[in-house]
């Protein structure tokens, strides 16, 4: 019988995370993650902020309808219009629907941001809370900047919420300025000074400002907070949130100390964050705690030998714990379907038939021209035949001339919102041309503001693999492409990012958020 508390793990990539810069996602990506999220069996998915646009309100609502395990939470403001729109979106996943409802209390967000006196504050998150309970019993209450708020008054807010019908309070450190004994110190007075605190579960999201987001949310569980807000890789507004494979692998690894657990199936780990990273095109860098590329890699020649004669020489986890298989086979040419299905299920995909054909149909030509396949490669693969699933525009074919003879030319044929198009365009260099065309077939105005070019693997016969990261009117966006040719990469890549932002460009940014 295991004694220690569970700490409930409330996942807000597909919210939170989905507002780093570049990050949007669309409703299919989104149930991609859901379903790995639900793989990894987090206690709770925020799926996004229903009001923001139609978009976000479908998202919500597809993952409320499908997902079956854990609950499904949706953001709101603390207004009627709001709340009623996030229900409609999570009535689908009936009692496991959470709303979590917000309002800020620290001074500078009340008078600055809102404009409101503490006293209208107070009646409004009450007011709020009561209109969600009129939905369902499970409601989250969010203090925004709880951190830069007086404790007197957050207490206060805490204390009427909960008595307002909030299930779960959570007490944000909004702009990622907590320390961890000052966090401690203020989960512990709450705890202490709210008189009926034992009726919710206390929760805790913090941001990664000044690089504590994990270190404050362990300080906060030994305080007595039973919820931690996180997000996959870390990912969110700014610096980023407190990372989950980082809050729950702590917990795991250091429960001689800590006398905590939690119910996330950790080997889904590194499957969940490989998935995040290709549909964002978000890179983990590499020296990234727990899922980086080398977190498990030991290099100086004294750790190898270590690890030889006793892995826990060096090594405080295994990477099969969050796994990570290391005997990777190598695929080839003469690999069939066989050896590649199991490798793509190791590699943590859960794909329809349909799309594992695609996929295989992919691999097999890579392989006709390239000897060795490695796991970057049916990545790649993955994610450019399924995943980046292409929209409003589609490359069907392209044909570039270059050299340090004739002007580079591009001939490119699209298909732009089901028409075919084609055209001829000479530009600086061979990508200059190909992007001028594309934008000529699709009449876009987005501003180019990073172009990065790599290979996924080594030797000469690599994939070649694009990033493009573009700007239209305040809003950002990352495309990603790969093919054998690098010029074709990079033209899949600024396609992927134009019809990233086509589907960014129909959310309305809400307003005081
Ligand atoms: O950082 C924050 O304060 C938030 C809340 C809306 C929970 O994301
Ligand atoms: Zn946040």
């Amino acid at each position: 019988m295991d004694d220690r508390k569970k700490i409930i793990i409330f996942d807000t990539t597909l919210r939170d995370g989905e507002q780093s810069p570049g990050a949007s996602m669309n409703i299919d990506e989104k149930l991609r993650i859901a379903h790995q999220l639900e793989k990894m069996n987090v206690d709770v998915i925020e799926a996004g902020f229903p009001i923001a646009s139609i978009g976000d309100f479908e998202a919500v609502k597809r993952i409320a309808e499908t997902i079956k395990g854990p609950q499904i939470a949706g953001l709101c403001r603390a207004s009627d219009n709001d709340i009623d729109r996030a229900w409609d979106a999570l009535k689908y996943a009936g009692e496991r629907g959470r709303i979590h409802t917000f309002i800020a209390t620290s001074d500078i967000h009340m008078e600055r941001k809102l404009q409101m006196s503490p006293d209208k504050v107070l009646e409004t998150a009450v007011k709020a809370v009561k209109r969600a309970a009129g939905y369902t019993n499970n409601v989250e209450f969010s203090c925004e900047d709880a951190v830069r708020t007086r404790k007197t008054f957050l207490a206060e807010v805490v204390e009427a919420v909960i008595a307002a019908g909030a299930t779960t309070v959570n007490i944000p450190d909004t702009v990622g300025y907590a320390i961890p004994h000052e966090f401690y110190d203020l989960i512990s007075y709450l705890m202490k000074n709210v008189p009926n605190i034992d009726q919710a579960v206390l929760s805790v999201h913090c941001h990664n400002d000044l690089g504590l987001a994990v270190a404050n949310s362990l300080a906060a569980i030994r305080a007595g907070a039973g919820q931690v807000e996180c997000t996959i890789n870390g990912i969110g507004e700014r610096a980023g949130n407190c990372s989950v494979e980082e809050v729950v692998m702590a917990l795991r690894t250091r429960h001689d100390i800590m006398p905590y657990t939690t119910a996330i199936n950790t080997e889904h780990i590194y499957a969940t964050s490989r998935l995040l990273s290709t549909v964002t095109g978000i890179v983990v860098q590499p020296n990234k705690a727990i899922v980086g590329a080398n977190a498990f890699a030991h290099e100086a020649g004294i750790h190898q030998h270590g690890v030889m004669m006793d892995k826990e020489t060096y090594e405080i986890m295994t990477p099969e714990s969050i796994g990570l298989k290391q005997n990777k086979l190598v695929l080839g040419k003469h690999s069939g379907r066989h050896a590649f299905v199991d490798r793509i299920k190791d590699l943590g995909y859960d794909l329809p038939k349909e799309d594992v054909e695609k996929a295989f149909m992919r691999f097999k030509a890579l392989a006709d021209q390239k000897k060795e396949i490695f796991d970057e490669d049916i990545d790649a693969i993955i994610a450019d035949e399924i995943i980046r699933y292409e929209e409003k525009y589609k490359l069907k074919q392209m044909n570039v001339s270059s050299g340090s003879f004739a002007a580079p030319t591009a001939t490119v044929e699209m298909e732009v919102n089901g028409l075919l198009k084609k055209t001829a365009v000479m530009g600086a260099g061979p990508v200059d041309a190909t992007f001028r065309a594309i934008k000529e077939l699709t009449g876009t105005n987005s501003e180019l503001k990073q172009f990065i070019v790599g290979a996924i693997t080594g030797g000469t016969d690599a994939q070649g693999e694009c990033t493009v990261r573009l700007e239209e009117n305040g809003r950002e966006v990352l495309g990603q492409g790969a093919h054998e040719d690098i010029i074709v990469a990079s033209a899949k890549a600024y396609i992927n990012a134009l019809n990233k932002m086509a589907s960014v460009m129909d959310r309305k940014s809400v307003a005081g958020f």
